[in-house]
């Protein structure tokens, strides 16, 4: 990842899709239209500048977002708008793909620390200071030619290509300590430093208690998104070197061992999409995994999960060296079957990675479950069973079962055969 040296100047034509061009030429025609000023900021300007895509469109509007994102639906097919008056912000959702986030540009003031913020409309120079990192308080004006000067108060710039993240202001940590845990998320993901005085800010932050300010839900929502980052093994190396792991649970460990893990799942990324796995949670159930089991409970009540997926999850997660020897042992489609479908798909694709290169004949069976007998469907149904003189009875499940386990195991019979069997 290289900043070009000295360029200050983006063409937005070299930048972005056609898709999003046709976005901010609309964007440009109701900004000109009201006689308020756009930009785009934040992650998108720094993506840019690293010659990263981002998917998330960030807009300041010096002047009301609000009554903007209204005037802007009129002319782009967006599936809705959502306005929040108290932060004068709103959300265009223009299709499961695309959001944009316009906000009013304004300064922030906190009653407290940690509270959330007091809105004031401001200049897009005071925005881009109540900003978090230098990095990301960058601006492009959307205008004319789309051919735009960064706009950077701050040295953005200089610090992406110094690799370093920075604060714009002393009290940046007191003021939102989820940034904290942001600042090791974006260092992490961009191999990147953090700035010296960052560096004690932080360090401060983190031993006068800052994160202990935060209200859970917002700290287990900082967590959630570093765990869900694509290579997220940098950052919560950095988690556990400034003890902020210890927030979810001071028992928690992150070894050797357990970096090795997070290390093979980042490679099975692929996994998460085709099994709809929420990515965050594997990687949690990988730092949870040396707790006790009351320990390992009080953490997922702590994240608020359900009497039945703790009951579902502590089963998997406490019990996986046993699984594993169980599935050592075993064979047939419906033995893999009964063991592996009373466990979360999450510890599943847990146990497939560490039984890869250790015991590879488990892993096979892990890999045949996931895409050969997970989903597999029933030929033989209730209707069949009256059909053939089976009455409907107390064991009348238990037959259905047994049908079922016989095409597990007999994958091509038709049903006909399965009947007759
Ligand atoms: N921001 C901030 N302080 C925070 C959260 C966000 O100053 N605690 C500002 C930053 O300028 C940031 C922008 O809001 O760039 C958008 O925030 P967000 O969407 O969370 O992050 P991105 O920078 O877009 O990064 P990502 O690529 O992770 O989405």
């Amino acid at each position: 990842m290289e900043v070009l040296e000295g360029i200050k100047i983006i063409d937005l034509k070299e930048v972005f899709s056609t898709e999003l061009l046709v976005l901010l030429k609309k964007i440009e025609i109701v900004s000109k239209k009201r006689g308020e000023r756009v930009f785009l900021v934040g992650g998108i300007v720094r993506d840019s500048l690293l010659g990263i895509w981002s998917k998330d469109i960030d807009i300041v509007v010096e002047g009301d977002a609000i009554n903007f994102s209204l005037e802007l639906k009129k002319t782009i097919d967006a599936e809705k708008v959502i306005t929040y008056e108290k932060f004068k912000t709103a959300v265009l959702v223009i299709d499961s793909k695309i959001k944009i986030d316009l906000a009013s540009s304004r300064v922030e003031y906190y009653e407290y620390p940690a509270s959330l913020p007091i809105v004031e409309n401001s200049t897009i120079k005071e925005d881009m200071y109540r900003r978090d990192f230098t990095i990301n308080s960058m601006a492009l004006e959307i205008e004319g030619n789309f051919s735009s000067e960064v706009i950077d108060f701050y040295n953005g710039q200089e610090d992406l290509k110094n690799k370093k993240i920075k604060v714009l202001h002393n009290l940046s940590f007191i003021d939102d300590p989820t940034r904290i845990i942001r600042a090791l998320r974006f260092a992490g993901r961009y191999k990147f430093d953090l700035e010296k005085k960052t560096e004690i800010l932080l360090k401060d932050g983190i031993s006068e208690g800052y994160l202990k300010k935060l209200s859970w839900p917002r700290l287990k929502q900082e967590f959630k998104i570093l765990f869900d980052e694509k290579n997220s093994m940098r950052a919560i190396c950095l988690l556990d070197k400034y003890n902020i792991l210890e927030e979810i649970h001071p028992m928690i460990k992150c070894n050797e061992k357990t970096l090795e893990k997070i290390k093979k799942i980042e490679k099975v990324g692929k996994f998460f999409e085709i099994f709809k796995i929420e990515k965050w949670l594997i990687i949690f159930f990988i730092l949870l995994e040396n707790l006790e089991k009351n320990e390992f409970n009080q953490v997922l009540i702590k994240f608020d999960f359900t009497n039945k997926q703790i009951k579902k999850y502590n089963y998997g997660i406490l019990k996986k060296t046993e699984i594993l020897e169980k599935i050592k042992k075993i064979d047939l489609n419906s033995e893999i079957y009964i063991i592996l479908n009373k466990i979360s798909i999450e510890t599943i694709v847990i146990l497939m990675v560490e039984s890869q290169n250790s015991d590879e004949e488990s892993y096979r069976k892990i890999k045949k479950y996931l895409f050969e007998i997970k989903d597999v469907k029933p030929k033989i149904r209730g209707e069949d069973l009256i059909k053939k003189g089976i009455k409907p009875n107390k064991f009348f499940k238990s037959k259905l079962n047994y049908y079922f386990m016989l095409q597990l195991d007999n994958i091509h019979l038709k049903k006909i055969e399965l009947l007759n069997f």
